[in-house]
C-alpha cells in the first residue's frame, strides 16, 4: 500500500510551535502581507529576517512529538511507500527520525541566495546580512516558499499522489492551496482519505472519514493500527 501523508502546523503544535490561524497563532500577531510575500522582503528585508531569525531561533527550544516519532516508525515500517510531504518550515520530522521528507514551503534551517540561487544549510540569523558561502553576494533571503511564491516539487507531489492508496493530511487547516487541494487530487485517482486534525479543516468534507483530537495521540494510533 502506498500511503502519501500530508503534515501542516498542528502536528508541531504539541512540540510549542506556534501554528498560523488558531488563536494566537502566528498571523494573530504579524499580517502576512509584511512578512511572508516577496513584496514584504524586497521592502523591509531587516524586518522579514528578524522574524524569521526568531522562529529559527525558537527551534532550539521545542522538540519532536509523539505524532512525529510515529511518522518516523511508519517511514521504517514501509520505506518508499510512505512519501511525507509538510507544508511545515521546522526540522521535527527530521529530528524524530523521519529522513525522507518534503519540506514544500521550504526549511527555517536553510537560505536561498537571490543572486545564484544556490540553497546553503543555514543555523544562523540572517538579518545581519551575511554572504553567500558560494558566490560572496550579500543577497541570502529565508529558504522559505512565500504567498505568491510556487511551492517546491510539485511535480514529485503530484507524482506520489497519483500512485497512493490512501492519503493521509494531519493537523492542516486546508485554508491554503495547493496543499489544500492534494484531497481532492487523490481522492480523483483512487485514493481513501482521511483527516487527523484537532477540529475538522475547511476541507474536511472532502474525507473519506476524519478523526478529530491532539495529533500526538490520533497519529500514534493510527500508526499503531497500521503496523499491529
Ligand atoms: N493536533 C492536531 N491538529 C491541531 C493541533 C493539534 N495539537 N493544534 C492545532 N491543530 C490544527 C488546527 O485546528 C488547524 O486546523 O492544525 C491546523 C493548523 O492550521 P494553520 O494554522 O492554518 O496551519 P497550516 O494548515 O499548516 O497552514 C498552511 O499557511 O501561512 C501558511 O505557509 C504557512 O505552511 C503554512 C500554511
Amino acid at each position: 500500500m502506498k500511503i502519501v501523508v500530508l503534515t501542516g502546523a498542528g502536528i508541531s503544535a504539541e512540540s510549542g510551535v506556534p501554528t498560523f490561524r488558531d488563536a494566537d497563532g502566528l498571523w494573530e500577531g504579524h499580517r502576512v502581507e509584511d512578512v511572508a510575500t516577496p513584496e514584504a522582503y524586497d521592502a523591509q528585508p531587516l524586518a522579514v529576517h528578524r522574524f524569521y531569525d526568531a522562529r529559527r531561533a525558537a527551534l532550539g527550544d521545542v522538540h519532536p512529538n509523539p505524532a512525529h516519532v510515529a511518522l518516523a516508525r511508519l517511514e521504517d515500517a514501509l520505506g518508499d511507500d510512505l512519501f511525507v510531504v509538510t507544508q511545515n518550515i521546522d526540522d521535527l520530522h527530521e529530528r524524530a527520525g523521519s529522513k525522507r521528507v518534503l519540506h514544500m514551503h521550504g526549511e527555517l534551517l536553510s537560505a536561498v541566495c537571490r543572486s545564484c540561487r544556490q540553497r546553503s544549510e543555514w543555523t544562523e540569523d540572517l538579518g545581519d546580512f551575511p554572504p553567500c558561502p558560494r558566490c560572496g553576494l550579500t543577497d541570502l533571503r529565508p529558504d522559505v516558499v512565500w504567498f505568491g511564491e510556487i511551492p517546491y516539487e510539485m511535480d514529485r507531489i503530484h507524482d506520489a499522489l497519483d500512485a497512493a492508496d490512501l492519503f493521509v493530511s494531519i493537523g492542516t487547516s486546508g485554508a491554503v492551496y495547493p496543499a489544500a487541494g492534494f484531497v481532492m487530487h487523490a481522492a480523483a485517482t483512487g485514493a481513501r482519505t482521511l483527516e487527523l486534525n484537532l477540529q475538522p479543516s475547511e476541507g474536511t468534507s472532502f474525507f473519506d472519514e476524519s478523526r478529530h483530537g491532539p495529533a500526538g495521540v490520533l497519529v500514534p494510533a493510527w500508526v499503531g493500527g497500521l503496523l499491529g
